[in-house]
């Protein structure tokens, strides 16, 4: 699925950048953005810990392009467990890292890809979407730390920053622990444990998808 975007009707002929699935043709554009975007020092991220040698959830990985063809924006989501609850797991999705090209700040690049991917993960099933980021621009998404005050990274990280968009209502109510992730591995560290947000199948009662709330 992608999602053309415009500034207007007048230049409706001219979309100023498309949202479409990564392929593998992005990977080193993507790489150089985030560099470029982030630092170096991006790699020693508590994040970066949990998307290290794992690939991004099924379905969940997207590049910004220019009419151009250069890519501008990359986001992309990745399977975890969000702590537990009782003695079950809790699948969840981590976002990031979300960036943007400095030469298309501020057009609304950074906002179509959190709400396309939000929007996914959605329609695909996942029940609660974590982040860690400046919950000033994330709660425009919806994102807050009201349903992680029982959770942490496992790492250094800054508990306001740790936030969460529950996508069923009250999913992660109940929810303790440690994120971890439960992502495939790259094909060079396959170890034969792909149950990953599979064990769904068990989690607690109340986890069932009642609703969707997305908010823009
Ligand atoms: C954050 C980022 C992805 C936003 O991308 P974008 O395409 O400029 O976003 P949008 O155009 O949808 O929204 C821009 C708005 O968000 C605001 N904004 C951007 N970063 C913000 C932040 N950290 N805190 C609060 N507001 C922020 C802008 O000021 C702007 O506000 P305005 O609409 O009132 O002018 C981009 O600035 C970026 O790549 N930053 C560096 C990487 C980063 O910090 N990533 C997030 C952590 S994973």
């Amino acid at each position: 699925m992608s999602a053309f975007l415009h500034i207007s009707a007048l230049e409706a002929a001219a979309p100023l950048f498309s949202i479409v699935p990564e392929t593998k043709r992005d990977v080193a554009e993507r790489e150089a953005l985030l560099d470029a975007v982030m630092g170096l020092g991006r790699t020693r991220k508590t994040s970066e810990a949990i998307r290290r040698g794992r690939r991004p959830a099924e379905g969940l990985a997207f590049s910004a392009g220019a009419a151009d063809g250069r890519l501008i924006g990359t986001v992309r989501l990745w399977n975890i467990t969000a702590g537990r609850c009782g003695a079950t797991e809790t699948p969840a999705l981590l976002l990031g890292p979300l960036a943007v090209d400095p030469s298309m700040h501020k057009a609304g690049v950074g906002g179509a890809l959190m709400r396309h991917a939000i929007g996914e993960a959605a329609r695909l099933g996942h029940g609660a979407i974590l982040l860690v980021g400046d919950p000033e621009y994330y709660g425009r998404f919806g994102f807050s730390s009201a349903a992680t005050a029982n959770l942490s990274m496992p790492g250094p990280f800054e508990p306001h920053r740790l936030l969460a968009l529950e996508i069923a209502l009250g999913y992660l109510a109940g929810a303790t622990g440690t994120l971890a992730p439960t992502s495939r591995r790259q094909p060079s560290v396959i170890t034969g444990d792909t149950a990953g947000h599979h064990r769904f199948a068990a989690a607690c009662q109340h986890r069932e998808i009642p609703s969707i709330v997305i908010q823009n």
